[in-house]
């Protein structure tokens, strides 16, 4: 099987590959909101179809003011793009770091778009034996000789979370060394308390510092490919703007973005539901003595798998056989075949799991 290929959340590739209808597959390995996509979104999109025969306003206005009501940022220091993977791209693509230092074991895209530019990679791993819990001033001692610092807070896959107040002591550390520094925050909505961890207002305050966020996961809206950051370099900015493609985001998903981040509904019932499922999923876990997990933050799960002789491909066969897909690590630098990572759902589908756990950690 070719799954170690496929990106999580991707249901055309498993359907095609693992033969699973894609309305049976339990996809645990996309890190999506089970809640789905807010309702405002679908009738702006289905209200709206007609704007697709205009060429999208290339400011991106209302959707940057949409952006800076719900993030407090100013709305000058606010930039869109074609999921937060083009903005990824594009801030390395105007750095072009000679040399960066990628907070490990993380999201691969880093790695690839750095190397791409011509750019060295070298890593500062989190500890299993610390439960992946960050070090700031290990991580300090660890910052010479580089131009760029990339955190994905909280961190997939292992979920570790740098606290704000840790970040603000790691950027002006950068600062002081002329090293910048890219946090994407990706999963921090689904942190309990936001404010606690976001680096958002210390973007607008730090000019090495630029937070990537977007709307696939918490706004479950990955085919939207909606994206955005927040910077104050003007110096930064204007060389994106240089070589961004002027019109990357969508009308329809520009006019999905207006709404999107409004419905404090939508958001409130994912809260909730992330809330009781993580204590319940974790009571679950505990169960298993033959599994070692860590703590709760996102969305994300990381398990290590504790049982002599079972790998984490041996637990992604046996759950196949009940549709669910989960994300072996066996093809994550730092993790390897004996860790793997799945996302919290809908209650149901995390019953499924762990009933699907307990069948082959018996
Ligand atoms: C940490 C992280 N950053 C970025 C992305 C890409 O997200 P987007 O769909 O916004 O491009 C992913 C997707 O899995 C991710 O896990």
């Amino acid at each position: 099987m070719k799954y170690n290929t496929i990106h999580g959340g991707d249901l055309d590739s498993i359907e095609r590959e693992l033969g699973i209808r894609r309305e049976e597959i339990i996809d645990f390995s996309g890190n999506i909101n089970p809640c789905g996509a807010s309702p405002l979104v679908r009738d702006e999109i289905s209200k709206n179809t007609g704007c697709i025969s205009v060429y999208p306003d290339a400011q991106y206005l209302s959707l940057r003011t949409a952006i800076a009501s719900y993030t407090s940022a100013d709305i000058d220091n606010i930039i869109v793009g074609n999921g937060s993977t083009e903005l990824i791209g594009l801030t390395v693509k105007a750095l072009s770091p000679k040399r960066a230092l990628i907070v490990a074991p993380c999201y691969s895209e880093y790695e690839r778009e750095i190397k791409l530019c011509g750019g060295e990679v070298s890593y500062f791993v989190l500890s299993e034996e610390e439960d992946f819990a960050p070090n700031i001033d290990k991580l300090k001692n660890c910052i010479y000789n580089i131009d760029m610092l990339v955190i994905c807070n909280p961190n997939n896959p292992t979920d570790s979370v740098f606290t704000a107040e840790e970040l603000d002591e790691i950027v002006s550390f950068c600062r002081s060394r002329n090293v910048f520094v890219m946090i994407d925050e990706t999963y921090a909505e689904f942190v309990e308390n936001i404010s606690l961890i976001t680096a958002v207002p210390l973007a607008e305050a730090y000019d090495n510092l630029i937070v990537l966020r977007g709307t696939s996961k918490f706004f479950a809206c990955p085919g939207l490919r909606l994206g955005y950051g927040i910077l104050s370099s003007e110096k930064l900015k204007s060389h994106i703007d240089a070589i961004r493609d002027r019109w990357s985001v969508n009308s329809l998903t520009a006019r999905a973005g207006e709404v999107m981040f409004s419905d404090n509904n939508h958001i409130e019932k994912t809260h909730a539901l992330m809330k009781r499922e993580r204590e319940r999923l974790k009571a679950g876990l505990m169960e298993f003595e033959e599994l070692k997990s860590y703590r709760l933050n996102s969305n994300l799960v990381l398990c290590r798998i504790l049982k002599e002789g079972l790998s984490a491909d041996d637990v992604f066969n046996a759950l196949v056989k009940y549709n669910i897909i989960i994300r072996s690590c066996d093809n994550i630098r730092f993790l390897g075949n004996n860790f793997f990572r799945f996302c919290i759902l809908a209650p149901f589908q995390n019953d499924a799991l762990l009933k699907g756990l307990k069948t082959i950690l018996k």
